[in-house]
């Protein structure tokens, strides 16, 4: 088991003018902030459109002690068409424990863009999983999951495993362990989540029951609306608990669970 004491976390965002362009963040021991810093600079900088502010924070967790987990399974839906993608996002939304009506808040929210302004949020949504009501205090920013990071052996395992389902880019990888560490939130029921990136149409459905479930259309080519919902019951949490948690508890992915991959019409098979 790795040694998560003295951990730092180490964060970097990119912005141009009021948008932010890129961001990262590792848990990491002090030699190794250096290397992590170059690669985060080399991300910042390998955007198309360059930023005219870079922000990097090094903070020690100082007391807080790191929570081990394992990642959720990966399963790549191969579904066809954005309908198709919705449906099994949908249902596997249902079986997880959302309440169909939801559920239909939720993709309304995503696809209309969820931010008081109607654009994309700078944060998630956070839902009551049985009525839909938006629990967030801040509209526009909801809420960040942060300070999450794969162990070393961890990550290897999985870079290996999702190159060979043929997912090598780094949003992935990061993604499912942004999943993972929201599956453990106190109250967590499901996540659903798509890019506001207009060139990037993936996104995911994610709980306990059907693990992280990736998507290839989960919006119109060219479509810039996007964002992510996590579901709560409120009965075994509240906003104020789940915030604290998401947003400060330390937390290292340090197992994979199962990644596999099945063809379109096999959407039942994620909640089976
Ligand atoms: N989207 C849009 N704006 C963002 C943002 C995001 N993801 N993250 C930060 N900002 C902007 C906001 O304007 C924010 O102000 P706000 O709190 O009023 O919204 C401001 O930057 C400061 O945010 P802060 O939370 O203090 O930034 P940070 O430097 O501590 O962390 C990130 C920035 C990008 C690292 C963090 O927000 C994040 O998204 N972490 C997850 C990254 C990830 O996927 N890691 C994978 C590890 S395996
Ligand atoms: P992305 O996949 O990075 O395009 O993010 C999709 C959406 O998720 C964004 O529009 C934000 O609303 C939200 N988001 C971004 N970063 C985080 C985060 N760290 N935690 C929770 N939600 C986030």
């Amino acid at each position: 088991m790795r040694d998560t004491s003295g951990l730092i976390s180490v964060r970097m965002r990119a912005a141009s003018g009021a948008r932010h362009l890129s961001g990262a963040e590792r848990l990491v021991p002090f030699p190794h902030i250096s290397t992590v810093i170059q690669k985060f600079l080399d991300r910042a900088w390998s955007k198309g459109l360059l930023p005219d502010q870079i922000v990097l924070t090094i903070e020690p967790l100082a007391d807080r002690s790191v929570i081990e987990i394992q990642a959720l399974d990966l399963l790549d839906l191969r579904e066809e068409g954005v309908a198709r993608c919705r449906d099994a996002a949908s249902g596997i939304l249902r079986s997880a424990g959302v309440a169909p009506q939801a559920v239909l808040q939720a993709f309304s929210f995503l696809d209309r863009g969820p931010s008081e302004t109607g654009g994309a949020m700078r944060g998630a949504m956070v839902m009551n999983a049985l009525t839909g009501e938006r629990l967030e205090p801040d509209r526009s920013r909801g809420v960040r999951a942060s300070r999450f990071d794969w162990s070393d052996d961890a990550f290897l395992s999985i870079a290996e495993q999702l190159a060979r389902l043929g997912l090598t880019h780094f949003r992935t990888r990061e993604a499912l362990a942004l999943a993972s560490k929201i599956s453990f939130a106190p109250g967590f029921v499901a996540e659903l989540c798509w890019s506001d990136d207009p060139g990037y149409r993936a996104g995911y459905v994610a709980s306990r029951p059907s693990g992280y479930v990736r998507l290839p259309f989960m919006k119109e080519e060219g479509a810039s609306s996007g964002g992510r919902a996590v579901f709560i019951d409120t009965k075994q949490a509240d906003i104020s608990i789940v915030t604290e948690y998401l947003e400060q508890q330390p937390v290292i992915v340090n197992a994979i669970g199962k990644c596999r991959n099945e063809g379109a019409g096999a959407a039942a098979l994620a909640v089976s």
